[in-house]
This record gives structure tokens, sequence and C-alpha cells, in this order.
């Protein structure tokens, strides 16, 4: 292939990525609480019932806020049936994924495990089935001092000192018909505006996301986020993205193409965002929270096909095994999203542990990296810093890319999908600049020269690919290790340039040490 050519500038920056960019999600779904991070009983098991051989990995993957307690569990959820004497909690049907939910974990055993993780907690609020009223009790719970009969209950129940969670969704999905009590914009605006209202009249601190689309695909996208934000511009300070990526036409070219479709969705919702700021002459910037997305095809099923006999509790479901070709395109979105630091300032990888996940456990066994792991841990330890605009030349090839996911049921087309995809993100304290480059042929080298003008020394510190002949190879727990990220041996720097050669189907991160 000729050669892709990509031009940097040490003082053209796109924005700082946010903290809050790497963030992942704990829903009560399958075993992602019982038999994934809380398994009372199990030989790793602290006292507590949490899993230290899943606490030694997140660590590891490192992501800085949690999203908990859904997803579409939450918009049936009653907070207080998590919290207060374990014995006495009630066990009740979950009507999103058709289980029963036993709620021996709730939130303040999440706050725990999340300082525990050393993660910040995202709490989201149900307004489906409930609203305002159970919201604001919620928040009174959690964060009141002291003083009043459910700041004292929480502090009865074993934990004095608030959680001061300062992150909270205004319920989820609401756009959805699989959403317990789904709702129009003009329903589900009116009812967000007035819980954010009263949640901040209990804590100014908070920062809270409006639902946006549960996908670019709904057919009210676009209208939706300007009808909630009409309605909850004043209160809040993000609106929520959710996308999942697929390959269910077995069109690799294609799903690794995929991708670039967030790179739309975001710029879209920006654009609606905006125009809602414009109308109101307002200097306000609403920020994006990206706090859904991943690969997930293969384990997903409507809601009559999700429906298992006798509403088992904790049930393998959403269990997807990533191989190697999903762990590129995975690594494509987290370009996405570093690309895209200015505005968006949240996100997370939907979700942490066995379902649709990073991590999967045995139940009283062992746990292990998914391939998905690996390009995760790098966004999320070499992506902080200023991402710098990357102006890239390469090769390209057209796809037609299927979301059957939605009403809409469309192929995307593609024109042009260049065969690189990348993202430079520099850290001033570190003294690192770090390359997160895709190569999406599948059959061809990508040679790479780079110039970061600005730099005028750049020498390699680190650098590391994932790819592997077999596309479809996945890590197992008789073989966790199958996929792992191995040398990159080919990169080669002098003064300001670069170059390296990009194995085909290959997700690759070049870490420099750089002086100015
Ligand atoms: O992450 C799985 C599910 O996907 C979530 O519960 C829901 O919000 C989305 O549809």
């Amino acid at each position: 292939m000729r050669k892709v050519t990509v031009q940097l500038h040490r003082d053209f920056a796109i924005g700082e990525t946010d903290r809050r960019l790497f963030g992942a999600f704990v829903e009560h779904l399958g075993r992602c609480v019982y038999g994934g991070i809380f398994e009372p009983g199990h030989p790793q098991a602290d006292a507590r019932g949490f899993r230290r051989d899943v606490l030694a990995l997140v660590r590891e993957l490192g992501p800085t806020i949690m999203r908990y307690p859904g997803g579409n569990f939450v918009s049936g959820y009653n907070w207080e049936d998590g919290v207060g004497p374990v014995a006495e909690r009630p066990r009740r049907l979950d009507l999103a994924w058709m289980s029963t939910e036993t709620n021996q974990f709730g939130t303040n055993e999440f706050i725990d495990w999340c300082r525990a993780a050393d993660t910040e907690p995202m709490l989201a609020v149900n307004l489906g089935t409930r609203g305002g009223d159970a919201a604001r009790n919620m928040v009174e719970y959690c964060n009141h001092p002291s003083g009043t009969t459910l700041s004292d209950l929480r502090r009865q129940h074993g934990w004095e000192q608030p959680h001061g969670v300062k992150f909270w969704c205004l319920g989820n999905e609401m756009d959805g018909h699989w959403q317990m009590e789904a709702k129009t914009a003009e329903e589900y605006g009116r009812i967000a505006c007035e819980t954010a209202k009263m949640m901040k009249w209990i804590d100014r601190s908070l920062e809270l996301a409006a639902c946006g689309s549960s996908g670019r695909r709904m057919s009210t996208f676009g209208q939706w986020e300007d009808t909630v934000l009409e309605h909850t511009f004043d209160h809040v300070e993000y609106i929520s993205l959710h996308t999942y990526l697929n390959n269910y036409d077995a069109d690799t070219p294609a799903f690794l193409a995929s991708c670039d479709l967030m790179d739309n969705f975001i710029e879209e919702v920006v654009a609606i965002a905006d125009a809602v700021a414009a109308r109101r002459r307002s200097a306000k910037r609403i920020m994006l929270s990206f706090d859904e997305w991943n690969v997930w095809y293969r384990t997903r099923r409507n809601r009559a096909a999700r429906v298992l006999p006798g509403w088992p509790v904790a049930p393998s479901i959403l269990e997807e095994f990533y191989n190697v070709e999903d762990a590129l395109a995975f690594g494509g979105c987290c370009i996405s999203l570093l690309n895209h630091a200015d505005r968006v300032t949240a996100a997370c990888l939907a979700q942490l542990v066995n379902v649709i996940a990073p991590i999967m456990t045995e139940t009283g066994g062992p746990a292990w990296r998914q391939t998905i792991f690996h390009p995760f841990a790098h966004f999320s330890r070499m992506g902080r810093g200023r991402v710098l605009r990357a102006q890239i030349d390469s090769p390209s090839y057209a796809a037609r890319y299927n979301d059957p996911n939605g009403p809409i049921d469309e192929f995307f087309a593609m024109p042009a999908v260049p065969y690189l995809k990348l993202a430079a993100v520099h850290d001033d304290k570190s003294g690192a600049l770090t390359l997160f480059a895709l190569n999406r042929s599948l059959t061809e080298e990508l040679p790479l020269r780079l110039q970061a003008a600005g730099f005028s020394k750049l020498a390699p510190k680190q650098a590391l690919q994932l790819c592997d002949p077999d596309l479809k190879a996945v890590n197992s727990k008789q073989n966790p290790d199958r996929v792992t990220p191995r040398p990159l041996a080919s990169v080669r720097t002098d003064g300001e340039r670069l170059e390296a050669v990009l194995a085909p189907a290959s997700w690759n991160i070049i870490q420099l040490a750089v002086s100015d």
C-alpha cells in the first residue's frame, strides 16, 4: 500500500481529555453484579463479597467512572429495595431482563465497591416507573450529610459519611419502546427538567445527564435531542449517546468502518445541542456523555426471545465472547472518543464484567481478560492529555454497514473509509506523545510516516500491537492470553519524524518521549 502520512502540530489541539472519558458500566443484568463483581463465598471474595480477582483486573483496566444500576434495569428499579438489612430486602421480578432481582447488592455496596476499585460512581435514577420524588429522595439519602429521615437512614444503615455522588443520569433510553414506561420527548423533557431542579435544590454540586436517543437509528433521533434539551437546557450539563457496533453481515471491512459512524453521531448531537443554545443566545455548551458504547450483536435479543423459564437469578445472558476483529472495531471507537475530547467529556464502556464485557468470570472459578480489554486499558492509561489535530492522508475503501437495531432498516453507505484511523494525545505531565492507530486493511501493511511539528526530538518509549492471523481468535478460561498485545518493532524516529509499519488488521499504540 502507498505510504500514509500524518501531520501533527504540538500547538494544534482538539481539547484535553476529561478524566470521565474512560468510564464503564455495571448494570443489574445477567452475571455483571452477581457472579461478576460480587460473589460472596467465592474463594477470592473479600468480607463484603467483592471478588478480589475481578477488582485486580478492574484496576488494571483503569475505568475512571462507573455507571450504575442500569441500563434498562433502572427504569423499573426501586432504589429503596437495595438498601438496609440484606436479609430484609425484597426479591422482585425484573421486567428489563426477565429475571429475578434479589437486591443483595444495592447502592451502598456499589459505592463501597467503587472506592475499592478506585473509580468514581455515576448513578442513574428511575424516570420510567418512578419519577422526581423517588429521585430527589435518593439524592437526599446518598448525599445529604445528616439530620433528616433519609440521610439518617443511610447513617443507620452503616454509611455515616455522605456518598458525595456528583454525576447522575436522568433515566435511561427513555425513547425506547423496550423501556418500562417509555416516553415521548415532550413527556420525558418535562419530567427530566422537574427532576433535575429538585435534585440540584438538594445538592447544587450535581452534574446531570439527560437521555439522548438510544441510538442514531431511532426514527426520533434529532427531534428527540432538540425537544429534550429545550426542556432541560438550563438544568443539565450533559446529553447522553449510546452505540453498539455489529458484524451481523460477517462483513469485517464494514464492521471496522462502523466506528466512524460514532464520529457522525457525536457531531450531529453537538450541532443540535448548540442549536438549542443558539436559540437562547446562550454561551453555555452542553457536553456529551457517551454512556453506553461497545460491540454487541451475537447475544442481542428482542424481548420475546429474552424470556427464560422460571425468572432466573443472574442468568448467563449477553455473554459475548470477543474476538480479534471486535477488539479492532472497539479500538476504533476509542479513537472516535479521543478525537472528540472537546465535547465528549464522559463515556462508559458497556459493560464491565460478563455482560458484553472486557472481563469474564466463571461463577466459582477464575476471571480473565477478553480481547477488548486491551484497547480499553491503552485508551484509559495513555489517553490522558491534549488530543492533537491529526491531518491524515490515507488510501480509503468503500463499505456498506448494516445496523438493523432500530426502526430505520437501511444500509449506511460509506464511500471513503480511510484505512488508517488515528488519534494522538500529548501528555504534558509525563512528556509523552501517544499514537493510537488502527490499520483497517485486512491484507496489507500500512507504512506510516508522521511528522509532529513543534516537538524537536521524538524517541520511542513503548510500542505495542494487537493483531492475529485469525480474526476470530478469542481468549478463554483455558487460554486466557491467546490474544494479547505484543511489541511493535518497526518504529523509527528522526527528530520530529516517525516511521512505522502497521500490520494488516491491527491496533497499535506508539508512545514517544518528546522534547519541545
Ligand atoms: O447495555 C445493555 C443495554 O443496552 C442497556 O441496559 C440498555 O440501556 C441498552 O439498550
